[in-house]
């Protein structure tokens, strides 16, 4: 993490991804906490200063406009086509898990009287609250209770076999696509990210919302992606929580939170849980149908509470036989799917910070047997491979490697792995 630190905030790694990510930020403050409350502190404030005037919170915070080695960049994202947008930082046009307020509770849980600690609090909680009340407002115009995504890269879970149905109904015209050039591919061997297919179609889904000015009400009208995903709404359910607790202590009027909270959960838990597959599944507004698959984001639903007491021992068994059939939990994708690729980033490999939910979620069910696997697998994995961005998830495949995948140097993966040793008192 201090490798990473760059004066006010933390990249996630290197060299592949040299700006601020949103959920990556929350994460990492967490790990800082640990040793360093002002970098904590900083870290969030640094993120917020991207906050646009509509409330939605940017994915992408690009502090310097020098570093050319992404893509897309600042001007290829070109968010001042809409005129909330903030000229300085520059930020990308799309967002990310609203993690904040339950980060927000996990820093106040360290330190319950610390002053400074505090006084931020109650500075950022309307601005948290805010980047809430966009996804409520702008993604969910229906008032289902069920917010949406128009981008894959808003899920945090890019290319995950969720997707592919969704982005096989984009036709790609290679003339209407602007020009680009992708970066990913020569700094990551090019088996452990997304396919140049998958990101035509991404970046297809940049243009539309570029071109509708990142304004919301057009991009649902118009975008052939646009999915109620499950870890987007149960990150945002378990934030809610968070800033419910916190807004009572300090004495902030709580009553809207409330009502997202009385609307959202039951809808996640009876329009998300698939009863064939036995868990929670993302919707796909377009195709008015359920996605399919088993995958991670309906697992983690545990760290919000939204499952019944059935669905929460269902996904408990889940995780318990794949953990017998000897892989490392959990997954990031169906093993038993033909789409499982447990090397290609979110098509199946280990994902620490996913780790990190749903330890907390099954230490919610009482489930601890679970929660200690999947706290002891992420250890072991860092432990023997490094602090990668994501992990091989067979173990016969990860006893014979020396590296885990991606990114190296991974900073959420330092901050959860200190976190869960921490919570249990290791160190
Ligand atoms: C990738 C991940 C995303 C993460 C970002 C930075 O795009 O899919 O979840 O935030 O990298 O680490």
């Amino acid at each position: 993490m201090d490798l990473n630190w760059k004066e006010g905030f933390t990249i996630p790694t290197g060299k592949l991804y040299p700006f601020q990510w949103n959920w990556d930020s929350g994460f990492t403050s967490i790990g800082h906490s640990h040793f360093n409350l002002d970098f904590a502190i900083q870290e969030l404030a640094s993120l917020f200063s991207g906050q646009w005037d509509n409330g939605m919170l940017p994915h992408i915070i690009f502090h310097s406009e020098k570093e050319k080695t992404y893509f897309p960049n600042y001007d290829f994202w070109d968010a001042n086509v809409n005129a909330g947008a903030p000229h300085k930082p520059k930020t990308s046009g799309i967002t990310q898990p609203a993690v904040h307020g339950f980060v927000l509770e996990s820093l106040l849980e360290r330190f319950p009287d610390n002053e400074k600690l505090i006084a931020f609090v109650k500075g950022i909680f309307p601005k948290v609250v805010k980047s809430h009340r966009f996804l409520y407002t702008y993604r969910d115009p229906e008032r289902e209770g069920l917010m949406f995504i128009f981008h894959p890269w808003e899920s945090g879970r890019d290319n995950s076999p969720l997707w592919d149905e969704s982005l096989d109904r984009i036709e790609v015209k290679k003339e209407e696509l602007p020009p680009y050039e992708r970066r990913d591919t020569s700094l990551a061997p090019k088996d452990e990210r997304p396919t140049t297919y998958q990101y035509d179609r991404y970046v297809y889904l940049l243009q539309l919302g570029k071109n509708n000015r990142y304004d919301e009400l057009g991009i649902f009208e118009e975008s052939p992606y646009l999915v109620q995903d499950t870890l987007m709404n149960a990150v945002l359910i378990k934030s809610n929580e968070s800033l419910i607790k916190i807004g009572k202590r300090f004495g902030f009027d709580v009553g809207e939170l409330e009502e997202w909270q009385q609307q959202s959960i039951p809808k996640f838990q009876e329009k998300l849980w698939h009863a064939g597959l036995q868990t929670f599944a993302a919707y796909d507004l377009r195709g008015q149908q359920h996605i399919e698959h088993k995958e991670i984001g309906g697992i983690a639903a545990l760290y919000a509470n939204i499952p019944t007491e059935d669905q929460a021992k269902a996904l408990n068994d889940y995780l318990q036989s794949l953990h017998q059939r000897g892989y490392y939990i959990c997954p990031s994708f169906d093993v038993d799917s033909p789409l499982f690729d447990s090397k290609r980033y979110w098509r199946g490999p280990i994902w620490p910070q996913m780790n990190w939910m749903i330890y907390h979620g099954l230490k919610n069910y009482n489930f601890t047997d679970t929660a200690d696997i999947v706290k002891s697998d992420l250890i072991e994995l860092v432990s023997k491979l490094g602090f990668y961005e994501y992990f091989e998830s067979q173990k016969s495949v990860a006893e014979k490697l020396e590296t885990g995948y991606g990114g190296g140097d991974f900073s959420w993966t330092a901050a959860c792995t200190l976190d869960l040793l921490k919570s249990n008192g290791h160190i």
